[in-house]
């Protein structure tokens, strides 16, 4: 049996207000456990979006009665919000800034409106960057002329993981997560996973070209992170005429690392590495004291979505060979998660920003 760390997880969309027939604070804390995550990071694009006081305590009060592991929630910028949101940084997980287009409402396209948020927001505070490509450039020059810290999410290619690599070797305080369907899907492998409806390969960022994949993997030291990006939309969703974005992930994570492990790809160190001791740090994440994960090594077994919590009721793993089976999860001294199923009730979770 492998015991590991309480999993942090710094990028889960959890649907919540708005949108809970995809996934609410309830199934998605659920899904976590069972992922062997114990603290999660909840992004802003919620309808409607967190982006001040009152709806940052909308997003809060649901978590409160309906968490099961621990979180924070980001608050997101807006064309207007600096100085709101600076104010609430105490209280959330970061400031999200969403600079390229994606799913929901956020979305600052004009570099001047990114200027008061770097200056407003607390150097101590995390703020993470959804900005792909030349945009990522920008909010690494950003970074380095307010001298801010910014956290680049989901990086997926090869001109990003290099340029990120070069600036942190210039001493720009730039860190960056990828998502296991970056390490593990390219582009080619669409019609595989869309099984005749192409809505299921869309993702933000796209899945990206085999070329793109293999330089992450070569340049795995400058990747702090490994978060999911867990994105949850139903079915029926995915297969319509106009299909959001996004996979799900928190149950997929850490068996795909595990086989990846296993097959001398990475070493279990690499993987709590980033996925405990640097989004600790990152993020200014309180210990969980009493909490860690216990996983079978040996289990090989087949991602099958019917056996998850997640509500979407898919993964774009479907088949795939999974090793390592979270047993049991015991957070802050309570057993959350064993053999399937959740243990503690809706509310056990805490703000760790509370
Ligand atoms: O694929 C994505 N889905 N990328 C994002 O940036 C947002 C996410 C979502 O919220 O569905
Ligand atoms: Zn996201």
């Amino acid at each position: 049996m492998l015991k590991l760390p309480g999993l942090i997880d710094p990028h889960v969309h959890v649907r919540e207000p708005g949108a809970t027939h995809k996934e609410d604070w309830d199934t998605v804390t659920q899904a976590a456990l069972a992922g062997g995550v114990t603290t999660l990071l909840a992004m802003p694009n919620t309808k409607p979006p967190i982006f001040d006081e009152a709806t940052l305590t909308l997003a809060l009060d649901a978590a409160k009665t309906k968490a099961r592991c621990d979180y924070a929630q980001f608050v997101g910028a807006g064309p207007d919000n600096a100085d709101i949101v600076a104010s609430l940084a105490p209280q959330a997980a970061g400031l999200k800034m969403y600079l390229d287009s994606t799913f929901g409402e956020l979305r600052l396209d004009d570099m001047t409106l990114w200027t008061p948020h770097f200056q407003a927001f607390p150097k101590s505070a995390p703020m993470v960057m959804h900005s792909e490509s030349r945009t990522m450039a920008a909010a690494i020059l950003f970074s380095a002329v307010y001298d801010h810290p910014v956290h680049i999410a989901h990086v997926s290619l090869k001109e990003e993981i290099l340029l990120i690599k070069a600036a942190k070797e210039k001493g720009i305080k730039v860190t960056c997560e990828v998502c296991p369907h970056h390490l593990f899907l390219s582009k080619d492998d669409i019609p595989a996973i869309s099984h005749g409806h192409p809505g299921r390969g869309e993702v933000r960022p796209r899945l990206a070209t085999q070329a793109d994949v293999d330089s992450l993997w070569t340049n795995l030291e400058v990747v702090d992170c490994f978060a999911t990006d867990h994105a949850p939309h139903t079915l029926e969703e995915k297969d319509s005429d106009n299909p959001p974005p996004g996979f799900p992930g928190l149950e997929t994570m850490l068996p795909l690392l595990l086989k990846a492990v296993d097959d001398g790809r990475l070493t279990l160190d690499d993987v709590v590495q980033r996925l405990h001791t640097n989004p600790k740090r990152i993020f200014n994440l309180p210990e969980q004291p009493d909490t860690w994960v216990e996983v079978d090594e040996s289990a090989m077994y087949e991602i099958k979505a019917s056996e998850q919590f997640t509500r979407c009721g898919w993964t774009p793993f479907e088949g795939w060979k999974g090793r390592g089976k979270v047993r049991k999860v015991v957070l802050r001294g309570k057993t959350a998660f064993e053999d399937g199923k959740i243990l503690v009730e809706k509310g056990y979770g805490r703000n760790v920003r509370g």
